[in-house]
């Protein structure tokens, strides 16, 4: 097992090297084609996207290292909206409006860490993803109910105090009927 500390979570713009970029592809693609296999919305960027993201300075990027130096975590966020395809500007704008324009709406777009290290390291690491948040701003994400039904209660443990008035913005339903022969 690995050993985590809060103080290993480095926090960066872009991630340049290549090597640094594929490991952290293999972390990521490990865990959410699980995630991908169980719901009908992909969950998880293609590699192309994701390479992409990796040498944007509009991405934040949180990285999670065991004691050895070792990549164990990737957390991903941005407060420029256009950057998440998939969600509403608009919507943020209207509910958020002071928010929007003075830009602290922040949206996390990635969460994971690698299987069998020790306990905490997922809080450890979204926990340092809040504190990095500016006072007063607003945090979003979204989530499978099917993976990560409790999702809110992990952030609620994540952000102890500081991440109050959690809601529920929508739910999006996915349907399918099958036809007789
Ligand atoms: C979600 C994830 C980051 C959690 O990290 P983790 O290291 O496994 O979780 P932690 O050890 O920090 O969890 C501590 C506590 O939170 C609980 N917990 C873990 N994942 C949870 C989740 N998705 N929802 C609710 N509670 C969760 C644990 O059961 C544990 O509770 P306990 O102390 O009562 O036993 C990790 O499982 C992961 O990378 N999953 C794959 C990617 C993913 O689903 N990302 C999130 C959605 S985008």
């Amino acid at each position: 097992m690995a050993t985590i500390t809060k103080s290993k979570v480095e926090i960066l713009d872009s991630i340049m090297d290549y090597k640094d970029q594929e490991k952290l592809w293999y972390l990521y693609h490990t865990a959410f084609r699980k995630l991908n296999e169980n719901s009908p919305s992909r969950q998880s960027f293609t590699m192309g996207e994701f390479m992409k993201l990796m040498g944007d300075g509009e991405m934040t990027k949180f990285i999670l290292r065991d004691i050895d130096g070792k990549i164990v975590g990737l957390g991903l966020a941005t407060n420029n909206l256009s950057k998440v395809p998939w969600i509403s500007q608009d919507f943020f704008r209207k509910r958020y409006p002071l928010h929007f324009e003075n830009r602290i709406v922040y949206y996390i777009e990635c969460l994971v860490v690698s299987g069998g290290l020790k306990p905490f390291s997922g809080l450890t690491l979204l926990a340092s993803m809040i504190d990095y948040f500016p006072g007063g701003s607003v945090g979003c994400f979204d989530f499978s109910e099917r993976n990560n039904g409790s999702m809110p209660i992990f952030v609620e443990r994540a952000g102890a105090k500081k991440a109050k008035r959690g809601t529920l913005l929508d739910r999006q339903v996915y349907y399918a009927f099958e036809k007789d022969t």
